[in-house]
């Protein structure tokens, strides 16, 4: 075992975190389902998933308040005091209480006012143990605040004064290109975005101008929360307390599952299982920084971490991948 997980530890790469000079692993860690809405986990499993991807190379984590009030980040913060390596940690502040995605006509001193912004940091400080978070960022947002957006300079100033290092925001779902302004802005270090072998439009236009600007990027749900894998069958239920129960509700699982299935093929004459060609294929784009695959157990943990390796996706074999995007809008669940 020792072996294996040394040969694990070679495999793991690295690549720049936008223009923060930090180096972070092709894979982070997606912290949500630790924190609670994915139906019954463990903090034993939580834990153990979490020293397990530390130990094949993982160096970055994405959490947020909303992952169990809390609880996500308390997880990390006691498995971190438990460790010895710089482990850099992302959080995410959401918008005071409202309209999740925010209304258009919300106000930006209501949702993301400097009070607010400010007690808020100090939690995320509290529940993850630590003086400084390397990166904060807004957990989602309206373009109608692209104009001039102040919740940024009021973080500007929270990292000169020493609270945070970086500053970042997470793509509305159903809007996506929203934060392209603000990476032409300046005044983001990184965007968290979807990109999926469904949801390819990114490749369009936010992912070229990060490239340009110089903007970290963090892709999240590369597995669309977990249909990606092709484990389920088109009548897999999901438990009571399984947030996906409402995310694939309707016809919607059997239609992500009958599109998973047409892309099994592919996935086989590659050489790939599917969980593996779906994080590739996350990593395909040179503008990309990491991928976070969620991680409830040691075996994800390791399945995951393990994708990470000299082998890279052609163009030809992109090329056969981008038949598949599927713009099916964005499906709210669970928030
Ligand atoms: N708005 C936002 O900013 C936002 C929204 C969503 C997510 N995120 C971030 O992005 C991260 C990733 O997204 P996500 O966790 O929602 O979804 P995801 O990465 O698409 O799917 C993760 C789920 O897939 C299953 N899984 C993981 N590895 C697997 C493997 N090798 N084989 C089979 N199944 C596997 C696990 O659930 P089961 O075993 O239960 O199937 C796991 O929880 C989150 O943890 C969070 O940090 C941010």
């Amino acid at each position: 075992m020792q072996t294996r997980v040394a040969l694990y530890l070679r495999l793991m790469k690295y690549r720049s975190f936008g223009k923060t000079g930090f180096e972070t692993s092709e894979i982070g860690f997606g912290a949500w389902a630790i924190g609670g809405s994915w139906g019954a986990q463990s903090d034993g499993d939580s834990m153990a998933a979490l020293h397990k991807a530390l130990d094949l190379g993982v160096n970055f984590i994405d959490t947020a308040q909303g992952y169990g009030d809390g609880k996500s980040e308390r997880i990390i913060g006691k498995v971190l005091k438990e460790r010895s390596e710089d482990i850099f940690v992302a959080t995410k502040t959401p918008p005071a209480p409202g309209d999740w995605p925010p209304s258009p006509y919300d106000s930006m001193e209501d949702r993301y006012g400097e009070a607010y912004l400010r007690s808020n940091v100090e939690d995320r400080l509290t529940q993850l143990g630590t003086d400084r978070i390397d990166l904060l960022q807004l957990h989602t947002w309206t373009r109608a605040w692209n104009r001039s957006p102040e919740p940024f300079a009021v973080l500007k100033k929270l990292k000169e004064e020493g609270k945070i290092r970086f500053v970042g925001i997470s793509t509305p779902e159903h809007d996506q290109n929203a934060v392209i302004d603000l990476m032409r802005g300046g005044w983001v270090d990184s965007v968290q975005v979807i990109f999926n072998l469904f949801e390819q439009e990114p490749a369009a236009e936010l992912l070229p101008v990060a490239r340009e600007t110089g903007t970290a990027i963090i892709v999240r749900v590369a597995f669309d929360e977990g249909a990606l894998t092709g484990k389920w069958p088109r009548d897999h239920e999901f438990p009571e307390d399984d947030f996906r129960r409402h995310y694939f509700a309707g016809d919607r699982l059997e239609r992500a599952v009958d599109r998973t299935d047409k892309i099994k093929p592919v996935a086989e004459a590659m050489g790939l299982a599917m969980p593996e060609l779906a994080l590739k294929f996350a990593l395909s784009h040179s503008a990309v920084s990491n991928v976070i695959p969620g991680m409830r157990n040691v075996r994800q943990a390791e399945l995951n971490c393990l994708v990470s390796n000299e082998r890279i996706l052609s163009s030809e074999e992109l090329q056969k991948l981008h038949l598949h995007r599927w713009n099916r809008a964005f499906w709210y669940g669970g928030k």
